[in-house]
């Protein structure tokens, strides 16, 4: 599976991706910020499993993971959980510091969503964003996502509780 685009390609993650995969994703209080599971500093041990979760992804059928692939690199990532058929899936998504301010997680979701909304029929894509994230709401409401509330203490991490926008787009 490969979906191509004039900046990126999207496709499925490989063993072979740890190097870039690592370099992009790792020390990143930006990511740290954006994802519960994610620990400041992060370990290329860390790195290895994630990639495993995004590989072994294929096989199942409620996740899957795209690595967003720039010059022969992994530089980021989109992932879909939690997918139920003809009904929906949660989204999340990272890109390495180097790539971005240009548009492509934009790209990559518009493209990564029309995907998946065909593959399963799904009528709702839904995400969690914690509510200082300006970056990924500006990206879901460029997705045509629309806030639909605000989750009170919903993260904790490092011992601080957050609040998160619930983000939903429906058909
Ligand atoms: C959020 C994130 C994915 C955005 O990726 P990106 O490729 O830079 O996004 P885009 O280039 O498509 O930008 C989309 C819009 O958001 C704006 N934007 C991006 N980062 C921003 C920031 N930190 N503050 C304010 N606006 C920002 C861009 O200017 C653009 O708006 P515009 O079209 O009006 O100019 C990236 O910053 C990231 O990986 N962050 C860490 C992980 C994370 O938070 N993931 C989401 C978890 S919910």
């Amino acid at each position: 599976m490969k979906l191509k685009s004039k900046d990126f390609m999207l496709r499925y993650a490989k063993k072979s991706d740890l190097k870039s995969y690592y370099k992009n994703k790792r020390n990143d209080k930006q990511i740290d910020n954006g994802f519960h599971g994610y620990k400041y500093p992060y370990s290329l041990t860390a790195a290895k499993k994630d990639l495993n979760r995004a590989i072994l992804s294929v096989k199942q059928k409620d996740n899957i993971y795209f690595i967003i692939e720039v010059n022969s690199e992994a530089v980021g990532e989109i992932s879909f959980e939690k997918i139920i058929p003809k009904l929906s899936a949660k989204i999340g998504y990272w890109i390495g510091k180097e790539y971005r301010g240009k548009g492509i997680t934009t790209k990559a979701v518009k493209l990564a969503m029309r995907y998946i909304i065909n593959k399963y029929n799904l009528r709702r894509i839904y995400g969690n964003v914690r509510t200082n994230n300006k970056g990924s709401t500006r990206v879901l409401g460029k997705c045509g996502f629309k806030v639909e509330g605000i989750q009170r203490r919903s993260g904790l991490k490092n011992g601080k509780y957050y609040d998160e926008y619930l983000y939903g787009r429906v058909r």
